[in-house]
């Protein structure tokens, strides 16, 4: 069966089964996605496979004080707090890992991010990474850490604008 394209979560999406390696981003899919989505405080995207999700993200507005936000994020001065959009999670079941379905999913995610930004504002897209291996991934994206913390990461709207031509992802 081939993969869907990346779709908003609904009710007709499987949850059960879905294994990322790390058991957080596991229990977040299956435990709070559906009443974080119907409540507001997040988006959730995802790609499936005959309904079972196989890969998803989530998506929200958020705020950082521009004390933690690294120059490029920060420049001028800068509003108390800085506007931005939040990548709060992201995660492929191990099964489709090596596919490019995190590829496709952040890429989706940074479109949505600059698009939410050209109707409300948003400076950055900040992400939390979940380890330090998480870290690294979005290092290879182009994020920078907060000052005051290595597992909050950011990158300007601006710069991924610029950015999502490359070849690079
Ligand atoms: C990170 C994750 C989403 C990648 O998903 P995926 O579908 O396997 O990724 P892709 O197939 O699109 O691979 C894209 C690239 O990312 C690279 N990559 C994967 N993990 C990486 C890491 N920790 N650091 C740097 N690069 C990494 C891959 O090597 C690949 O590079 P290549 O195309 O040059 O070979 C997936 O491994 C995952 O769910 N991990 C557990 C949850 C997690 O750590 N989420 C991160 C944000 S909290």
């Amino acid at each position: 069966m081939a993969l869907s394209g990346v779709e908003l979560l609904d009710d007709t999406h499987r949850l059960d089964g879905f294994d990322c390696g790390k058991p957080a981003l596991n229990a977040w899919l299956s435990g709070f996605a559906r009443t974080n989505q119907a409540r507001g405080f997040t988006r959730v995207l995802v790609v499936h496979d005959a309904r079972a999700v196989v890969g998803y993200y989530g998506l929200a507005p958020s705020v950082i004080q521009p004390n933690s936000a690294p120059r490029a994020v920060r420049t001028g001065r800068p509003p108390d707090p800085i506007p931005c959009l939040l990548i709060g999670q992201l995660a492929v079941d191990r099964r489709h890992a090596g596919q490019g379905i995190g590829s496709a999913l952040v890429r989706d995610a940074l479109r949505r991010c600059i698009a939410g930004a050209d109707i409300v504002g948003g400076r950055a897209v900040v992400v939390r990474a979940i380890d330090a291996e998480a870290e690294r991934y979005w290092q290879s994206w182009g994020f920078i850490a907060a000052r005051d913390n290595p597992s909050v990461l950011m990158r300007s709207i601006q710069d991924i604008r610029l950015a999502l031509g490359d070849a690079a992802h």
